[in-house]
């Protein structure tokens, strides 16, 4: 089927002035009686928020070990629906929450892409988001264009049947639940050596379009005396926003493009990939950044607790030789986020006070 090439657009009138607020002053908006109602921003998180979403997510882990427990926690939510309407690529943060929502019992409609839905006749995101709500209780969306989520969330808000909306990813601007899931990674691996707190992490790679290093130095603020170093190529450092949000929030960082000078200072280096995707002229990051490459024998000059994660997909920024690696932690944060992205749903629905009760 042919993609038709003119969406509609349409005018929502107060939304130009709503977008242009600070983030700051949009927070309420997307709250309901004290608890966040849709989940756009990682500024929306703070620590009691983070400290209660990795309790939540421990629980959740511990109760679906065992099959009773299991069955408990698939009957929480066994009424409601969720859409997944992922319409750019997704392998884990699809996966995962789908996994998430089958824990909990729910019942789930996806599309993957605009070209089988009415999309294809011209129909406009918003009011496509706005039909899923008609059906289900939850969207979760990713999207190539950043602010979407966070649009048709206040569509949606001011509509008589508002459902929540999870930001899955939002172009190169936000990936919110991502932010979410390294705090966990990072929380479980410093679990003896006082936590989060007090720890060095190094930001690797793409850091202008990498939309998980951007939400995650969000979440820094959260945690004392941080150091972020921000290594990567000229052309892909990180952002004035993000720094500027560092700076007013008194979090230290640096930056660098001396990867190897970093490498024995951190407690946790987060490696990413070229988004290459939204390159107009895509090049062969194999062959032109090889110095912003984590390799085996990059093992030997790190700390003995120095985790290496990576939102992943990877492609050649580490070596498949790091992998076995007791430090390399990228495929338990992957898994990690299934578990946190459970513990954010069983919240929005406020069944994790029930949840809690199995641990009294
Ligand atoms: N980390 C992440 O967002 O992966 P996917 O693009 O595969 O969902």
């Amino acid at each position: 089927m042919e993609s038709q090439k003119e969406e509609t657009i349409q005018i929502y009138r107060g939304w130009t002035e709503f977008s242009k607020k600070e983030v700051s002053e949009k927070l309420d908006f997307f709250s309901n009686k004290e608890r966040l109602f849709d989940i756009i921003f990682a500024q929306q998180f703070d620590r009691a928020f983070l400290n209660f979403m990795c309790h939540l997510a421990n629980q959740i882990r511990l109760l679906s070990k065992t099959k009773s427990g299991a069955n408990k926690l698939s009957q929480l939510l066994s009424h409601k629906r969720a859409m997944l309407y992922f319409v750019q690529p997704s392998t884990r943060t699809f996966i995962s929450f789908l996994n998430a929502c089958h824990i909990l019992g729910m019942k789930i409609s996806e599309i993957r892409g605009t070209t089988t839905s009415s999309e294809v006749k011209g129909e406009s995101p918003e009011d496509t988001i706005r039909t899923f709500s008609s059906y289900v209780d939850l969207i979760i969306v990713r999207h190539p264009v950043a602010g979407f989520a966070e649009k048709t969330a206040w569509v949606l808000n001011q509509t008589e049947r508002p459902v929540s909306i999870i930001n899955g990813g939002s172009g190169p601007d936000q990936h919110p639940t991502q932010a979410l899931l390294d705090i966990y990674t990072l929380e479980r691996s410093f679990e003896r050596i006082g936590g989060l707190d007090g720890k060095k992490i190094a930001m690797v790679g793409d850091l202008k379009r990498g939309r998980t290093v951007r939400s995650l130095s969000y979440l820094m603020k959260n945690y004392k005396d941080v150091t972020l170093y921000f290594v990567s190529p000229k052309v892909f450092k990180m952002k004035d926003d993000i720094k500027g949000f560092l700076k007013k929030h008194h979090i230290e960082f640096l930056e660098t493009e001396d990867f190897d000078s970093v490498k024995p200072l951190v407690d946790a280096i987060y490696m990413t990939r070229i988004q290459k995707e939204y390159s107009e002229t895509p090049s062969k990051e194999a062959d032109i950044y090889p110095e912003f490459h984590f390799t085996k024998k990059d093992l030997a000059r790190i700390q003995s607790h120095c985790i290496i994660m990576h939102p992943l997909p990877r492609r050649y920024e580490i070596e498949v030789d790091v992998d076995n690696d007791p430090r390399a932690v990228y495929w338990r944060q992957e898994r990690n986020g299934m578990w946190i992205r459970a513990a954010l749903i069983a919240y929005l629905f406020c069944v994790d006070s029930v949840i809690a009760r199995e641990f009294c």
